[in-house]
């Protein structure tokens, strides 16, 4: 039995399905999950003695690839200073001027742990601020493990074909509005019907966690028209898009102005951070100033910040952003074979489904997964780390080297002409 069967057996013993979060199983790609001792730049080093080039980036934190030198010397002086305090600490301040700096047009930023946390406050900020309790999203987008954002999601919900799940309040599902995605009709009949009942609309930057279903900007145009009609806050969720393309958020690039953002990943630069953003005639509803509610022990962790105080000062010279379209470049002139890849910027997904690359869940043929897990496998011999679900994307970090695409692509290529 190797190392991998034995500690996921072991791991199943104690952990629910043997993990921490539901698609790291291996369930939609077969086999065991490799167990992981260390991450150094662009690669990953499995308990075996593997080696692989990771894409999967720990799910798109990590831009600046594992273990970047100068994040973790501040984690280390962090730490050595105390691992939390539980109260003021000039670290948020910094990270808050930070993400201010990418986010102009905004005043606020309230820092907390998880993008699911995110979302949810963004939420609550919206039904405090309107008073009003529907939220609308998007068919197939995911937006953390927040009750409401459960309904018609992506991620380990589409990996596992699931989309709702099980345990969410009747009324909870009821007060959220589905609507699938670039479908303009369905979007204002929703608003026609709902437009005076919803606090808010919600949407991915560029959804990206049911396969890469990049969208006509013109769309999130319109919903951020309808929202500004109808009195309902326009959230644009930036887990993944925020800090991505560049120094800034995606409403730059699409011409937007969200009320909110929501932010997580890259922000805490591989540690547990997250944040809202807005204005302050929004934000400042929150409590202490305001009566909506959002508080954590683990808020503002000093350790924490210190990655993202970091990683947010690395990327501000800009020199990242500039290795990673050239990066891109290098992708695209990339022979693929007989694989559809989409890219943006510095994500890309494999389309092994017929026809044309989707761009709503809808389009996603689940004849895609089998030839997903095929080139999976041959992925792991070879030494690349993709995700493992056909729905999730990869991520190119500023240490990857234009030999590291080349294997990524031509291994897909070869795994799936068979
Ligand atoms: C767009 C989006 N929103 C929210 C989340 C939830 O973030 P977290 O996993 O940190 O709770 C994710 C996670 O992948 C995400 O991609």
């Amino acid at each position: 039995m190797s190392t991998h069967d034995d500690l996921f057996r072991r791991a199943q013993a104690v952990l629910p399905g043997g993990v921490s979060s539901p698609v790291r199983a291996f369930k939609s790609v077969g086999g065991t999950p490799r167990y992981v001792v260390r991450g150094a730049g662009a690669e990953l080093f499995g308990a075996e003695g593997e080696r692989w080039v990771d894409f999967c980036l720990a799910w798109g934190p990590l831009i600046l690839g594992h273990a970047h030198p100068e994040v973790v010397e501040a984690v280390q002086r962090a730490a050595a200073d105390g691992l939390a305090f539980g109260t003021v600490t000039l670290a948020e301040v910094q990270l808050g001027e930070r993400i201010l700096a990418a986010y102009p047009r905004h005043d606020r930023v309230r820092l907390m742990v998880s993008g699911s946390e995110a979302v949810m406050t963004a939420l609550r900020l919206a039904r405090g601020k309107t008073g009003r309790d529907k939220v609308l999203k998007f068919s197939g987008c995911y937006h953390g493990c927040a009750d409401g954002m459960l309904v018609k999601s992506g991620s380990g919900l589409v990996s596992f074909g699931i989309g709702d799940s099980a345990g969410v309040p009747k009324a909870t599902a009821a007060d959220t509005v589905v609507v699938p995605l670039g479908d303009e009709a369905a979007l204002r009949e929703a608003f026609a019907t709902y437009g005076d009942q919803l606090a808010a609309a919600i949407i991915e930057g560029v959804p990206a966690n049911n396969g890469l279903l990049v969208q006509d900007p013109a769309f999130l145009r319109t919903l951020q028209a309808l929202c500004r009609q109808s009195g309902a806050l326009f959230i644009l969720d930036e887990v993944i898009t925020g800090f991505r393309f560049g120094y800034h958020g995606f409403d730059r690039l699409a011409g937007l102005e969200p009320d909110l953002h929501t932010l997580g990943k890259i922000v805490g630069g591989g540690l547990p951070v997250a944040a809202v953003v807005g204005s302050a005639a929004v934000m400042d509803q929150l409590s202490p100033k305001g009566n909506v509610y959002q508080a954590g022990t683990m808020g503002g962790n000093p350790v924490a910040l210190a990655a993202g105080n970091a990683t947010l000062a690395i990327l501000a010279t800009g020199e990242p952003y500039r290795r990673l379209d050239a990066l891109g470049r290098a992708f695209d002139a990339l022979p693929k074979g007989g694989v559809k890849w989409q890219r943006l910027g510095p994500i890309v997904w494999p389309w092994f489904g017929d026809g044309p690359i989707p761009t709503t869940d809808a389009g996603l043929d689940p004849a895609a997964k089998p030839a997903y897990s095929r080139v999976y496998q041959a992925w792991l011999d070879a030494g690349v780390y993709m995700p493992p679900s056909a729905f999730e994307v990869g991520f190119l970090s500023a240490v990857h080297t234009e030999a590291h695409l080349a294997q990524l692509v031509d291994v897909a290529a070869r795994a799936h002409a068979g």
